[in-house]
Order: C-alpha cells, then structure tokens, then sequence
C-alpha cells in the first residue's frame, strides 16, 4: 500500500470513470444497490487527488491508500475507510460516540481476482489502522453475493458480527446484508500467535 502516485490515479480515473457502454465488471459488486460514480464526480475525485498528491497533503491517518503490486508497483486497487459515527467527548457519567471506522476495499481489474491482493491488503490496512488509530474495532459492510469480500472476512479471523437478511435486491435477487468486524485485541492476539 503506498500514497497516491499520479501513476496510481490515472490508473484509479481509468477505473472509476463509467465506460462508454454498460459498467465495469467490478461495479456489480461493490455496493451495486448504492449510486455509482459520474464521469464529472469521479474526474473530480481524481484531479483532488493528484493536487493532494502534488502537495503531499494527507493526514497523518491516512483515509486511503494505492494498493500496488509490491513486485512491480503496478496499481491493482485502493483501500479506504469512513466514519460510520465520528467520537463524542466522553460525558461525566462516562458515556460517549466511540471511534468507528469502516474498511472499504476494491481490486479493480477481474483478472487480479483471487490472487491474494484482496486478502493481504485487507490486512495490511487493519494492521495500519490499528496502529496509527483511536478505536477498538473494525469493521466492513458487504453483501451476500460477494463472495469474495465474505472470504476475506472469514480468512482473515473477523467476525460475521450482523446479517440482515434479505435486505438488499442486486438484479431481481435478494440478498442479506452483512458486517464482518474484529477487535483490537483479537486482532493483536491473531497476530502475536
Ligand atoms: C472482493 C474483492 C476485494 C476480493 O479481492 P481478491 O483480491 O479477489 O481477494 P483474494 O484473492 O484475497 O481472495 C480471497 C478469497 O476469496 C475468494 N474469492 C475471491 N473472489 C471470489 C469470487 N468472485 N467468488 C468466490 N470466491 C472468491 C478467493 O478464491 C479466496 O479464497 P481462498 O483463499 O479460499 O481461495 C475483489 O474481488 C474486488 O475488489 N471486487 C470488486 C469490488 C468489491 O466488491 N469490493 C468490495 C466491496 S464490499
């Protein structure tokens, strides 16, 4: 995983930017039931990106990141995380909005698939948040028709912590919604043994 080089992003802006014809294969499973990007958003998305890069202006934990190929440093995916609830200070009688964050990851091109990226990345990125970061968990969102981003939850020891069962339609298919997540200290306990 590294910071966004303007070799990443272009490659990024190939990805994102919606095809002439149809979508990109990768779109049908990363949150299909979500609004997907316009060229306009996400040629927008990319040019901030190349002036942060320009300026090397991230923060100090980064939100995300290129993952690259460590190999040959061909661009492969991106990992990411967002607030599902940004902390409160704690009130006197202790009670507070804790730190928590959700884990975003995509690999772009199909042929990548299934070739370990997902699953290290995922990893790499939860070592690094857990790091450099407040909070005692970590979760992510998928769906039942990514088998893959399933995969990766159960491989890399997170819990299948929520099922929402039949809560989300893909192409006339109903499928449950699901959260995988971990704790701090599972995830130490995991990586000391
Ligand atoms: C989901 C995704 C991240 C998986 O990444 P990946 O690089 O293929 O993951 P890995 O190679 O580490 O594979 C992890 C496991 O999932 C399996 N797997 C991957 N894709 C699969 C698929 N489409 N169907 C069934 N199993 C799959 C792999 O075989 C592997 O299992 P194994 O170790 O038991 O053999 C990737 O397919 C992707 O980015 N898809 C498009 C975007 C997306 O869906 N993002 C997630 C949004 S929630």
């Amino acid at each position: 995983m590294r910071d966004w080089t303007p070799a990443d992003i272009e490659a990024l802006r190939r990805w994102i930017v919606p095809p002439e014809q149809g979508v990109h294969k990768w779109q049908l499973f990363d949150g299909p039931f979500y609004a997907r990007w316009t060229a306009e958003g996400a040629n927008g998305w990319c040019d901030g990106l190349l002036r942060r890069a320009h300026d090397g202006d991230w923060p100090a934990v980064r939100e995300h990141l290129a993952v690259v190929d460590s190999a040959t440093g061909r661009f492969v995916g991106q990992v990411s995380w967002y607030w599902e609830e940004r902390p409160t200070e704690e009130s006197a009688d202790g009670t507070a909005l804790l730190p928590w964050r959700r884990l975003g990851l995509a690999i772009y091109d199909p042929s990548d698939w299934s070739a370990g990226y997902g699953t290290e990345a995922l990893a790499l990125w939860t070592d690094y948040l857990f790091r450099t970061a407040d909070g005692d968990r970590l979760d992510y969102a998928t769906w039942s028709g990514n088998a893959g981003m399933c995969r990766i939850g159960a491989k890399l020891g997170f819990t299948e912590e929520a099922r929402f069962r039949k809560a989300r339609k893909v192409r006339g298919e109903l499928y449950d919604a699901v959260v995988y997540g971990v704790l701090r200290e599972e995830w130490e306990a995991r990586r000391a043994g």
